[in-house]
C-alpha cells in the first residue's frame, strides 16, 4: 500500500477520520463499532470493491442490497427497500451500515442509518472523485424528491470514511469532470492550486479545506453555504436536463454563472469573471456553457426552489469580502447574468 492520508473531521465525540490513499478498504473492518455483529453494505452494480466479503472474512453476518443506479433511485422509495432489509436481517442498534459507492450510495446509506431504529453507526468507503472531495464528507445525507435534489435528509456523521483512490481507475469521463467541478470550487474558495498536487494528496486537501468547514459549521448556520458556491444554478441544471448533465459538471457551469450574477451586481469586474472561466475550462477542462434548450425562466423558477432560498433568490457569490452567501438577489441580475453565458 501506498502512503495514505489520514484527515480528521473535528466534531467532538462524533469527530472521525477520513483516510485516501491506494488500498485503505482493507481497513474499513477497524472502523466498525466494536459492538456489530451484522452489517448491511450498500452499494449499486459496477461498484469495484468486495468490501462485504471482507467484512464476512472478519466475522461479521453482512447482507447486500444494491440499489439502482441514477438519481430517481435516490429516493424515499430506495429508503424504504433498505429499511425493510434492515427489519429483515434484524439489524440493531450495535450494528453499522456500510456505504459503498458514489455520492448518491453514501448519501442514501447515511440517511438509511440515521433513520433505522432512530439512528446506527455508518461507515463509508466512498468510489467516486466527487464523493472523496465532497459527498461522503460531513454528514450530509438524503434523497431526492420529483420537485428538487436533496430535499428530504439528515445530518448523520458516518464513523469513518476511505476513499480508496483505487477506485479511480475505472471511473467514466463523466464522473472524473464532476470530480473536477467540485475541486474547482475549492480552488474559488481557498485560492488552492491543487492541480499541482500529485492525485492522492489533492484529494486529502479537498478533505481537509471540507473538513475544516464543517468542523466550524456542521449543520450549515454560515460558512458550511460557501460549499454551495456554484450549486444554485447547478441543481436547477441537474434538473432542467433530466440529470444528463451530472452534478459536478453542472456546478462547474454553475461556478463560472455565479461569477457573471456578482459582476451584474457590481461585486466582482470583469476580469474576474473572465478567471472563473480560465480556471474552470482552461484549468479544469471542463465546459461552462449553458446546455442548448434549457429555458432561463425555468431555471430561475427551479433555483427558488432551492433549499437555500430562505429570502428570495440565493446565491453564494464572490465580491471584495471575498465569497459569501447573498440573499435577496435581484431577479433582472438573475436573467441578465443566464444572458451573458455561452450556450452549447
Ligand atoms: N456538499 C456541500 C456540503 O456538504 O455542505
Amino acid at each position: 500500500m501506498t502512503r495514505s492520508h489520514t484527515i480528521r473531521v473535528q466534531l467532538g465525540e462524533r469527530s472521525y477520520d477520513v483516510v485516501v490513499g491506494s488500498g485503505v478498504r482493507s481497513q474499513v473492518f477497524s472502523a466498525l463499532p466494536s459492538t456489530a455483529r451484522r452489517a448491511l453494505v450498500i452499494t449499486q452494480d459496477g461498484i469495484p470493491f468486495a468490501i462485504a466479503d471482507d467484512l464476512k472474512s472478519a466475522g461479521l453476518s453482512v447482507s447486500t442490497l444494491t440499489i439502482g443506479d441514477g438519481e430517481e433511485h435516490k429516493s424515499l422509495s430506495t429508503i424504504e427497500a433498505i429499511m425493510v432489509e434492515c427489519a429483515n436481517i434484524g439489524l440493531t442498534r450495535n450494528d453499522v451500515i456500510v456505504g459503498v459507492g458514489g455520492g448518491m450510495v453514501t448519501d442514501v446509506a447515511g440517511f438509511a442509518a440515521s433513520l433505522w431504529h432512530r439512528g446506527i453507526a455508518a461507515v463509508h468507503v466512498s468510489t467516486t472523485l466527487v464523493g472523496m472531495v465532497d459527498a461522503a464528507i460531513g454528514g450530509k445525507t438524503g434523497v431526492n424528491l420529483s420537485t428538487g435534489k436533496n430535499l428530504v435528509g439528515s445530518f448523520w456523521q458516518p464513523r469513518a470514511v476511505f476513499c480508496d483512490t483505487d477506485a479511480l481507475a475505472s471511473l467514466s469521463p463523466q464522473e472524473i469532470r464532476c470530480g473536477h467541478g467540485e475541486m474547482a470550487k475549492y480552488h474559488f474558495l481557498t485560492g488552492d492550486n491543487l492541480l499541482a498536487l500529485e492525485l492522492a494528496e489533492r484529494i486529502a486537501r479537498c478533505v481537509q479545506i471540507k473538513a475544516d468547514i464543517v468542523g466550524a459549521d456542521e449543520r450549515e448556520g454560515g460558512r458550511r453555504m460557501l460549499l454551495n458556491y456554484g450549486h444554485t444554478l447547478a441543481h436547477a441544471l441537474e434538473i432542467a436536463t433530466d440529470f444528463s448533465l451530472a452534478h459536478g459538471e453542472a456546478v462547474a457551469i454553475g461556478l463560472v454563472y455565479a461569477a457573471h450574477v456578482a459582476h451584474q451586481l457590481g461585486r466582482i469586474d470583469q476580469h474576474r469573471v473572465d478567471q472563473h472561466r480560465a480556471v474552470v475550462t482552461g484549468e479544469y477542462g471542463l465546459s461552462c456553457a449553458l446546455p442548448a434548450g434549457v429555458s432561463h425562466e425555468q431555471l430561475i423558477q427551479l433555483m427558488h426552489g432551492d433549499k437555500k432560498a430562505l429570502t428570495g433568490l440565493t446565491f453564494v457569490l464572490d465580491g471584495p469580502r471575498g465569497v459569501e452567501p447573498v440573499t435577496s438577489v435581484d431577479l433582472e441580475a438573475v436573467r441578465r447574468a443566464l444572458h451573458s453565458m455561452e450556450v452549447r
